[in-house]
């Protein structure tokens, strides 16, 4: 597995199109889910420069802070709480374009503005959540939500 990583240039879209096929290079043959996130992470931090970028895995009823990028996060996440907690509960990408009009939402940094949250699933069941937070509002759009949904795919092949 190479150790190198090449940052993609262009549009958003182009820059996930040149992303994908890395990200599963490095997953493929590598069946330890804390090693593929923590690389994940990291890629998605390196490309995107995203405030935060990480995991939260489903332990027993809530989730725990897993491999991530970014600012020191809330360590536990009870199910149906903020926007992990919801997304997990309703096993669905939550897009929340200002974090503030979302009730419940788990203020972990004040800097955090906007956020997406797609849940990774695994035989039917959401075994972790994707969690990226912006320090502008209204980051996350459709291209977001298909390509970070791909990359979720990829964790839990
Ligand atoms: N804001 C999230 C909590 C996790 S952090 O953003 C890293 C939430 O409301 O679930």
């Amino acid at each position: 597995m190479a150790e190198e990583f090449d940052i993609a240039q262009g549009t958003k879209a182009e820059q996930y199109e040149a992303l994908l096929p890395q990200l599963r290079a490095l997953v493929t043959g590598e069946p330890d889910l804390i090693a593929n996130m923590a690389n994940i992470s990291a890629i998605l931090k390196t490309q995107f420069d995203f405030f935060w970028v990480g995991f939260y895995l489903v332990k027993a009823d809530e989730l725990v802070l897993g491999p991530f990028h970014g600012p020191v996060a809330c360590t536990r996440i009870v199910k149906g709480k903020g926007v992990c907690g919801t997304a997990w509960e309703r096993a669905e990408v939550l897009v929340v374009p200002d974090v503030n009009t979302f009730p419940g939402h788990i203020a972990c940094n004040a800097l955090s503005k906007s956020e997406i949250v797609i849940p990774v699933m695994k035989h039917g069941d959401v075994i972790a959540v994707l969690d990226v937070d912006s320090e502008y509002l209204d980051h996350f759009d459709e291209t977001d939500v298909e390509y970070l949904t791909k990359v979720a795919e990829l964790v839990a092949r």
